[in-house]
């Protein structure tokens, strides 16, 4: 599968589905800098999780977030839909692990009952779902399943700070890349990009309270080189730094990835 493949691909599920034949899950969260977005969703979700809780993980992938809580002792739900993900993610449960992994779509969740979760997470449907009906469908799907008090975290790739890594890695991509020239609104293929507002409004139409909004790597990807040759201490001194400003609403809109923490 190339990209060129991947684009003639019109039916949306199938090519989600090959995105992953191309991109490595398994193995995106393992570099120091790439951590950061990991080690930085988890501390937020950490705020919220108490023992004994229940976790669904929507677009589970590789099974990062899953298999990290299932390894502490929480029972996790978790929904995936792409093949290459769910076998990878397959071959690192442990029998000890309580994970339900189950193959299907976010828009129907006709699988959990209502009100049965306490953490809910929804990291990567909203990087795929083209359609705001689609992506409406996934967040209520998302509230149906969770309970009360529960508390919903939802990424996003955010459509600002795309730009700018993109032209780090290619000093061509002003005059070649794929946006529109004049408002810089970066083209869904094959992720689907948000404004910070645009995110705003996405959770706010699906009826979520937003308790936090979070920069999850902030310029991590850009700095990917220095960070990735820090020695431990350093590294754990970024991680504090990052940690020390990756709310600041100045920092909101460049970051890759955007974390959203929520309420129904
Ligand atoms: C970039 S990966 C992120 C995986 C993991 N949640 C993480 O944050 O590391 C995005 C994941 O969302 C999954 N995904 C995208 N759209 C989906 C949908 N409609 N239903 C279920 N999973 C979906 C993809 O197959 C992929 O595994």
């Amino acid at each position: 599968m190339n990209f060129e493949e991947l684009y003639q691909i019109k039916d949306e599920i199938e090519q989600i589905n090959r995105t992953y034949d191309i991109f490595d899950e398994e193995h995106r969260l393992c570099s120091k800098s790439a951590r950061v977005e990991f080690l930085t969703t988890v501390k937020y979700i950490e705020k919220y999780l108490r023992p004994g809780m229940k976790i669904l993980d929507i677009g589970a992938g590789a099974g990062a977030y899953s298999l990290y809580f299932a390894e502490k002792g929480y029972e996790v739900s978790a929904l995936e839909l792409a093949d290459n993900n769910i076998a990878a993610f397959r071959r690192n449960i442990k029998p000890e692990h309580k994970i339900g992994l189950t193959q299907g779509n976010a828009v129907d969740l006709s699988c959990y009952p209502d009100e049965s979760f306490d953490i809910v997470l929804m990291f990567g449907p909203l990087y795929h779902l083209h359609s705001e009906d689609d992506r409406q469908k996934a967040i209520a799907e998302a509230k149906r399943v969770a309970k009360k008090d529960a508390v919903l975290f939802f990424a996003f790739i955010g459509n600002d700070m795309i730009f700018i890594t993109e032209l780090n890695y290619d000093s061509n991509y002003i005059k070649t890349g794929d946006f529109d020239q004049e408002t810089f609104k970066m083209d869904d293929f094959p992720f689907v990009f948000h404004t910070l507002d645009g995110c705003r409004k996405i959770l706010r139409d699906g009826g979520i309270e937003i308790l936090r909004e979070v920069a999850s790597d902030g310029v991590s990807e850009l700095m990917a080189e220095k960070i990735n040759k820090l020695d431990d201490e350093d590294y754990e001194t970024y991680l504090r730094y990052h940690w020390y400003c990756c709310e600041k609403p100045e920092m909101l809109g460049r970051s890759n990835h955007l974390l959203f923490v929520g309420k129904k």
